[in-house]
């Protein structure tokens, strides 16, 4: 048990780490462009193609390493941006080369993928959205930019806010699901916790949202896959967060592998110029994703390298990360005038007014203090923000009979291959985390009466094991078995066809399930899986993803009942692969299901209804909603937007039913009933994660603004057709009380 005076110590330290940038696009602040025409007015061709090329450094099981032509491409002012190099010793090592040996003294931009944490791993994205506790989330991207840019780096590849519907795409565990509306909100959060008070400040770091974009649809859930959904769609379900992330200032953005309408997002004009720069007035720089101007041959809409370099630039491309076609290829093509020396200018206008934001120039150390780092990292007061959003990513998803929490008296027989495991812990994309600093399921139960034994392996079809682990589960009272993924089977290149428990984890359930136990399933994963047994015959589920650092002490906490559990779904849990795509803000259809007629929208083989829906997730209280009221208000605006604007008021009364203290996401969807294009039948419009005492009982209001009954309509124009919404709010998408109204 932690002191009082500790907590509040680290209390007092995460009050701190709280930002407060105002949510606008990042614009350049006074002064700095008169500097930039400066430097770019004496820089040589060579000099300025160098400031748009970005490599890589090698991080070797020795130690971190560069290739000698990548050091001497910084010497001769022909590289001037960096990724994968961290820690304060070797960022200042290649800082000094540039500014101490090249011509201009240009300091070097220095890029990681910081997906969630430096050091102090937090939950994977995927994870951490089910939290829908926006502050914390912000605070988690605040505590990992805090560490990083103490660690040398300034510039991130994150956040990621691909939409992702589909569970085989490996790639699911980086973002934040699949709603529009709660990705918008957590990509706005992530940003702001990236970039801190101001860019410039010593631990805050440049976000970078990627993949834009559409990464998300990719075919069959394939990773780099074609991607072809039409523009209305694309608006609709895929485009908002990288907006939302747009407009919270986020500085630059990276271009997706996939196309999108046939042509390489990172040669796609219309995206990153008339969407990015023109419709969202975006003025940061974009970056390419790894060698994807290269890849833009196999893609097959350039003949060569040279080709698919100008196709970049002329698209909108500022940097080109690790394909080296700029510094290739791009003096050649000006030559030949296939692009001007005015874009290469105003790429290099983009990249220098960013690296003089971050102060750079005034000092190119100023994220290498070895001080600062060793005191940042894995802070007490940053684990202790892991913990705080660890417990509250997890979601509870069955719990018969009350199983859960367990109680001390209980004999625990703790099984399974991830229940003693560190290694998986801090999964995929886990920055300079080292899963030696984890707490295991297994330490985070220390003092229970316990008894382990490992069952099997994550995949193979060794059953070794499951004498042992039975004949401890007869010996307990409840049995806890901890069952998932490795780590790195989520992430990138790392589609599944199959999105069950890999190799003979299920078996091992199901032989404990006929013990007549309790069996309580602590699932580790980065993607939602398809796992129909498991949820008929365990008695409770606990989705835990992969929770990082905090890891044995959040699920402890929620085991215990010393947090109640109060996650809910991103993304929707399918019955099996078959039903995917499924997600709840889906058409209506023509024929919708009807059980009583063969000729609707249905498998005959399975349910259409997932296993568990987007916005789920049980409490150990139960919640009531009631006296929902919505009242439908047209206001006169004036000034430019002069005209009506209509308001909808929601109201509903919140009641904690149960017996313990416990938090609820109140969850508000609309639907309108006709549109001129055909409109979701559900969709995500607002929430607010409230705390309740027993008993207690709170009304909750929302204020639902014309932009929110708002839709790409027939004419492709964005805006609200007056008629019947339903207005929906509950605790899960698919539970929810319904009034309608008439807007007029
Ligand atoms: C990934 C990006 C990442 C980049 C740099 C690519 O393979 O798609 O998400 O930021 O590598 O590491």
């Amino acid at each position: 048990m932690q002191s009082i005076k500790s907590f509040i110590l680290q209390a007092i330290a995460l009050l701190s780490l709280q930002s407060t940038l105002p949510a606008q696009n990042y614009q350049p602040s006074a002064g700095i462009n008169a500097r930039v025409e400066a430097l770019l007015a004496k820089m040589t061709l060579e000099e300025k193609i160098g400031q748009l090329t970005l490599y890589t450094t090698d991080w070797g099981s020795t130690g971190p390493t560069i290739r000698e032509g990548y050091k001497n491409d910084i010497r001769s002012g022909a590289c001037g941006n960096l990724f994968n190099s961290h820690s304060t010793t070797f960022v200042r090592e290649l800082q000094k080369v540039a500014v101490e040996e090249t011509r201009l003294k240009i300091p070097l931009l220095f890029g990681f993928d910081v997906i969630h944490g430096y050091k102090t791993i937090f939950p994977i994205p995927l994870g951490e959205a089910a939290s829908w506790d926006l502050d914390a989330i912000e605070k988690s991207a605040r505590v990992a930019s805090a560490e990083a840019s103490a660690a040398g780096l300034n510039w991130t590849f994150a956040p990621m806010v691909d939409i992702g519907r589909d569970p085989r795409w490996g790639r699911v565990m980086e973002g934040a699901g699949e709603d529009p509306y709660l990705g918008s909100r957590i990509a706005e959060a992530r940003v702001k916790g990236i970039q801190g008070k101001k860019i410039g400040d010593p631990d805050a770091m440049l976000a970078c949202v990627k993949h834009f974009a559409g990464y998300g649809a990719a075919m069959g859930g394939r990773d780099y896959n074609t991607v072809d959904i039409s523009e209305k769609y694309f608006r609709e379900f895929y485009l908002p967060p990288y907006q939302a992330a747009v407009n919270a200032g986020a500085a630059t953005v990276m271009t997706s592998f996939n196309d999108y309408d046939g042509v390489p997002a990172t040669g796609n004009k219309f995206l990153l110029d008339n969407i990015l720069r023109k419709e969202w007035g975006f003025e940061g720089f974009v970056v390419t994703d790894y060698t994807s101007i290269n890849e833009m041959v196999n893609h097959g809409v350039v003949a060569n390298e040279k080709e698919a370099g100008e196709l970049a630039l002329n698209a909108g491309v500022d940097m080109d990360l690790q394909g080296g076609i700029y510094q290739s290829y791009l003096k050649k093509s000006l030559q030949e005038g296939k692009i001007t020396e005015k874009q290469i200018d105003e790429a290099v206008r983009r990249v220098l007014r960013l690296k003089f934001e971050l102060g750079l120039f005034e000092d190119p150390y100023k994220f290498c203090n070895a001080e600062r780092e060793k005191n940042t990292l894995l802070a007490p007061a940053h684990r202790a923000a892991a913990r705080e959003v660890s417990r509250k990513s997890i979601v509870l998803l069955k719990n018969d009979n009350n199983a859960l929490p367990l109680r001390k008296t209980q004999k625990i027989a703790l099984i399974g291959p991830l229940a003693d495991n560190k290694t998986e812990l801090i999964g995929n994309w886990n920055g300079a985390g080292n899963f030696n600093d984890c707490v295991s399921l297994k330490e985070g139960l220390q003092g229970a009466s316990l008894q382990y034994a490992k069952g099997c392996e994550v995949e193979g079809t060794d059953k070794s094991g499951f004498a042992e682990a039975l004949r401890i589960a007869g010996q307990s009272d409840v049995i806890v078995v901890a069952v998932g993924e490795k780590a790195m089977m989520s992430g990138e290149a790392a589609a599944r066809a199959h999105i069950n428990l890999p190799g003979v984890q299920e078996e091992l359930i199901m032989e404990l399930c006929k013990t007549g136990k309790p069996v309580v399933v602590v699932l580790m994963n980065g993607r939602p899986l398809a796992i129909p047994a498991v949820a008929e015959k365990a008695t409770a589920i606990l989705e835990t993803w992969w929770l990082g650092t905090e890891t044995g002490h959040a699920i402890a906490d929620v085991l215990w009942g010393e947090y109640n559990p109060s996650g809910k779904l991103p993304m929707s849990f399918p019955r099996s692969e078959g039903q995917i795509p499924v997600f709840y803000n889906e058409k209506n259809t023509g024929r919708p299901f009807d059980p009583n007629s063969k000729w609707t929208s249905k498998y005959i083989d399975e349910a259409n209804s997932p296993q568990w829906p987007f916005g789920f997730g049980l409490s150990y209280t139960t919640f009531s909603y009631n006296n929902l009221k919505a009242t439908p208000e047209t206001a006169a605006t004036r000034g430019l937007a002069a005209g009506k604007q209509v308001k909808i008021r929601v109201s509903v009364q919140v009641a904690n039913t149960g017996k313990v203290a416990g938090e609820e996401v109140v969850q508000l969807y609309i639907r309108d009933l006709v549109g001129s294009t055909t409109r979701p039948v559900k969709a995500l419009k607002g929430f607010q994660k409230i705390a309740l005492k027993p008993g207690e009982s709170r009304e909750i209001t929302f204020n639902l603004t014309q932009d929110d009954l708002s839709f790409y309509r027939r004419d492709n124009t964005f805006g609200m057709e007056p008629g019947a919404f339903d207005i929906m709010v509950g605790g899960s998408s698919s539970e929810v009380k319904t009034v309608r109204v008439d807007v007029k």
